[in-house]
């Protein structure tokens, strides 16, 4: 999340703050957590086309950072990729559609980069049914029947940013190459719509007790909570570390609406998501596991497209999602954006951001092997 350092002391009791951090300089020096962003360095370093497509599909965007991805390596050359119950997103995501979309950005990820060593994937969906604990996918690796995907390229540059963006439009250019993947709005009324209503959901979702506790409890606050369990919220870095020293980051904090630190992340967010120039939507047909899986794929492009032209996203979901308080929003949503029989399935911000990206921390590719 990005900081106005001077506000959130102000915020937050800055003269606490600042004792903390001079009297730890030396300390908060060494919280980068190496060990949960080495899958970035890693990827592509196993010398197997399925383990390098692997290490590379996890860098894929997902919802929550929950990674429910799972692969079995069967033969020589298939795959098969699981999605994790245990990641479940209960409260902000009852019915999994969004995960699935996630691992369909996943499957995306690991076709692209097997395409880079010359592997074609024959991909079959759900191939024994959707019960619990059936594979998502099984992938057939193919040597020599695949060009490289010029995609490939921006995978290492590729992050979600959560920071307030330039005030000027994408050019026509990049909107044009942008829109195979999704809809992209431009207009000053429409982007208007959309800056109130994905604000409105972000606030409705932080102001419902179970959906936001959801959020609070995946939060990993400094390095040591990162790299113990590599995924969820990160707060890492000397700034964090030193509220968290302080004893002003809290869990507790950050369930009560009354709190300062609370209230600074609304404040923060209002005025991100104001600096908001173009938005991307994703509208289906068809609203099953098979069309979530196919979002995500062109999620996926989308994504790297992006990054490629030096664009940044951010996925705002909320107003998709399927719980009671959200509900007159998810209507507004579907007012706004979709035709007759069609579900918004994805939301996300778009614009000029800052280029250097921090990344997201993953777990490494060895834990999410399931040995059959
Ligand atoms: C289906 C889906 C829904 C998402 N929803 C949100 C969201 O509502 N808010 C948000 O800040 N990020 C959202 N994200 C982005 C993820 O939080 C992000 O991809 C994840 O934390 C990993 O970080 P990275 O994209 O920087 O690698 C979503 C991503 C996906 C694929």
């Amino acid at each position: 999340m990005p900081v106005s350092r001077r506000r959130a002391l102000a915020l937050m009791g800055g003269g606490t703050v600042l004792a903390a951090g001079a009297g730890a300089g030396a300390f908060l020096a060494t919280r980068t957590p190496h060990a949960a962003l080495a899958p970035w360095v890693r990827a592509g370093s196993y010398g197997d086309a399925r383990l390098d497509a692997l290490s590379w599909a996890l860098l894929a965007p997902n919802p929550h950072n929950r990674q429910p991805w799972e692969a079995e390596l069967v033969g020589d050359d298939v795959l098969r990729l699981y999605r994790d119950p245990a990641r479940n997103l209960p409260q902000t995501d009852p019915h999994g559609r969004q995960l699935t979309t996630g691992m369909g950005c996943f499957i995306e990820l690991m076709v692209i980069a097997a395409s880079a060593s010359g592997h074609g994937v024959d991909l079959t969906l759900f191939p024994d049914g959707q019960a619990d604990g059936r594979p998502v996918a099984e992938a057939r690796f193919m040597p020599g029947a695949a060009s490289p995907d010029p995609l490939f390229a921006h995978v290492p540059a590729r992050g979600t940013i959560r920071e307030a963006y330039a005030a000027h439009l994408p050019d026509r250019a990049a909107v044009q190459s942008l829109s195979a993947h999704a809809r992209v709005i431009t207009d000053a009324d429409d982007v208007a719509d959309l800056r109130q209503l994905t604000w409105d959901g972000w606030l409705t979702e932080a102001l419902t007790p179970a959906a936001h506790g959801e959020t609070v409890d995946l939060m990993r606050i400094g390095r040591r909570e990162i790299e113990a369990n590599p995924d969820g919220l990160a707060l890492g870095g000397p700034f964090y570390e030193s509220l968290a020293l302080a004893g002003l980051l809290t869990r507790r904090a950050q369930r009560d609406p009354q709190s300062r630190g609370f209230q600074f992340g609304i404040s923060t967010f209002e005025r991100i998501l104001a600096a908001t120039p173009a938005y991307a939507v994703i509208v289906t047909q068809g609203n099953d596991a098979h069309t979530h899986i196919d979002v995500g794929r062109r999620w996926m492009r989308f994504d790297l497209t992006a990054t490629g032209l030096g664009l940044a996203t951010h996925p705002l979901l909320q107003v998709t999602q399927e719980y009671a308080e959200m509900a007159t929003l998810r209507v507004q949503a579907q007012t706004l954006l979709a035709g007759e029989g069609e579900t918004v399935q994805f939301i996300a911000r778009l614009g000029h951001g800052p280029t250097r990206r921090a990344r997201s921390p993953r777990w490494s590719l060895e834990t999410r092997i399931r040995h059959g």
